[in-house]
């Protein structure tokens, strides 16, 4: 705004004046909206990102307007909800994009690391972004399991029970701790008391911390973009990389596009199928807790299946639960398993894209494995054996793969 303008104006400046001398607002600003030089040919997987920032957004706002009505207490908390759908004005809206929102936060994210798998922006100079995504899905499942036992359904209690048992294989202390998660002898009240503490004031403070360091670790390098190209290789006169543009207002405008086509399609979801058939909230959550009841089949949310398929696969307790730890844990190691020297699928050979492929496959086949209740052994250990072949074989094929050479400018 000009100086020489009216005293609206001229206030305006003042203050504006006096907040960037006591804090760098502008200097943010220019550092990570207008001056954070962005590639220019970012495609539709690079509003993932943007989204899981929105989901998670929605995920706050919501569960802060759920709290206010939610009774964090066995003999309660399952009414609560009831009396949430049914009494407080909206509240089965704000429910309803709550729960369904968390499936929509996984779907998000998957899309978001299949991304990154795809275009190797885990590789040197992006490891940290990567770990930090890692840690971020880690503590996202943490979140999302606590959040499911909090309506204190059938499913939410013996899920609980399952879930937490799984610490007891852990020889010698298993049983003491399993005891220590649960804070009683069976999963009870307290169980509830802590998961609701650990939901709403604890993992979300984690969560948002993380994705500060997620998004800070990535300015930090700058963003990869799908050719692999290393931007800043080329400037001009003026330092500017030459195959960039400003964050804002190019992709502000591109991602609050990509916001709009999504909450279109995240509202459709909400109003017309917020149960998603039974796989994002299952019918038997809706009778209440009952520790003398067990349900015929507890499968967990999709979105944990893969890992709940894995864990299956395995006959021994202790070995299963391992496995499906390492499940995740090896994701940590996927910089340093990538030996290719190129970055993005686009430059590498049939071999990466065919292992990629069959990796999906059996990532989705293993979350379908996971869903039934008689899935054969067979076909778990299969999925499982590909599941892990995928990370052990990929600094095999990365070290000998022949690479197409790698253009200088990104290419669209
Ligand atoms: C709450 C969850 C998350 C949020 C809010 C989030 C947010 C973002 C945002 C806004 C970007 C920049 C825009 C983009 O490149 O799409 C980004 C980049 C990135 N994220 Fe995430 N992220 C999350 C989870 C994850 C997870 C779970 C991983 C992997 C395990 C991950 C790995 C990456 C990588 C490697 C990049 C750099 C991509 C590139 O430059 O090509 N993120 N993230």
């Amino acid at each position: 705004m000009s100086k020489a303008a009216g005293p609206i104006s001229r206030g305006v400046d003042a203050v504006d004046d006096w907040v960037n001398q006591r804090a760098s607002v502008k200097s943010f600003y220019r550092q990570h909206l207008s001056e954070y030089w962005a590639p220019k040919n970012f495609n539709l997987w690079y509003f993932f990102g943007s989204l899981s920032l929105l989901v998670l957004v929605n995920q706050l706002l919501t569960g802060i307007f759920l709290t206010m009505h939610y009774k964090p207490d066995a003999e309660h908390a399952f009414a609560s909800v009831e009396y949430i759908m049914r009494d407080v004005e909206w509240g089965w809206l704000i429910r309803y994009m709550h729960s369904t929102g968390a499936s929509l936060f996984f779907a998000v994210v998957y899309l978001h690391m299949f991304r990154a798998l795809m275009y190797g922006s885990y590789k040197k100079p992006r490891e940290l972004v990567w770990i930090l995504g890692v840690a971020i899905f880690l503590i996202l499942m943490a979140e999302s399991f606590m959040g499911y036992v909090l309506p204190w359904g059938q499913m939410s209690y013996w899920g609980a029970q399952v879930i937490i048992s799984l610490f007891g294989a852990v020889p010698y202390v298993g049983e003491g701790l399993v005891e220590w998660i649960r804070g009683d002898y069976f999963v009870a009240d307290a169980t509830l008391n802590r998961f609701f503490a650990l939901h709403v004031v604890a993992l979300p403070m984690v969560l948002v911390l993380l994705v500060v360091l997620h998004l800070a670790a990535l300015h930090e390098v700058g963003s990869n973009n799908p050719d692999g190209v290393d931007i800043k290789a080329k400037k001009d006169a003026k330092g500017r990389p030459l195959d960039a543009v400003p964050f804002h207002p190019y992709y502000t405008v591109k991602d609050i596009f990509g916001a709009g086509v999504f909450l279109m399609i995240a509202a459709f979801i909400v109003f017309f199928w917020p149960e998603g058939g039974g796989k994002f909230l299952k019918p038997d959550n809706f009778v209440m807790a009952n520790p003398l009841v067990t349900p015929d089949h507890i499968p967990p949310v999709w979105y944990f299946t893969p890992f709940y398929a894995i864990l299956q696969a395995i006959p021994d307790k202790l070995l299963g639960v391992i496995t499906m730890g390492v499940a995740v844990l090896i994701l940590f190691f996927v910089p340093w398993l990538d030996r290719s020297p190129v970055r993005s699928l686009r430059y590498r050979s049939w071999v990466s894209r065919v292992a990629l492929g069959i990796f999906v496959v059996a990532f989705v086949r293993l979350g379908m494995l996971g869903l039934s209740q008689d899935s054969s052994t067979f076909e778990l250990r299969l999925w499982t054996f590909v599941y892990f072949a995928f990370f052990i074989l990929m600094p095999v094929w990365t070290s000998f793969e022949k690479t197409k050479p790698v253009p200088e400018r990104v290419t669209s």
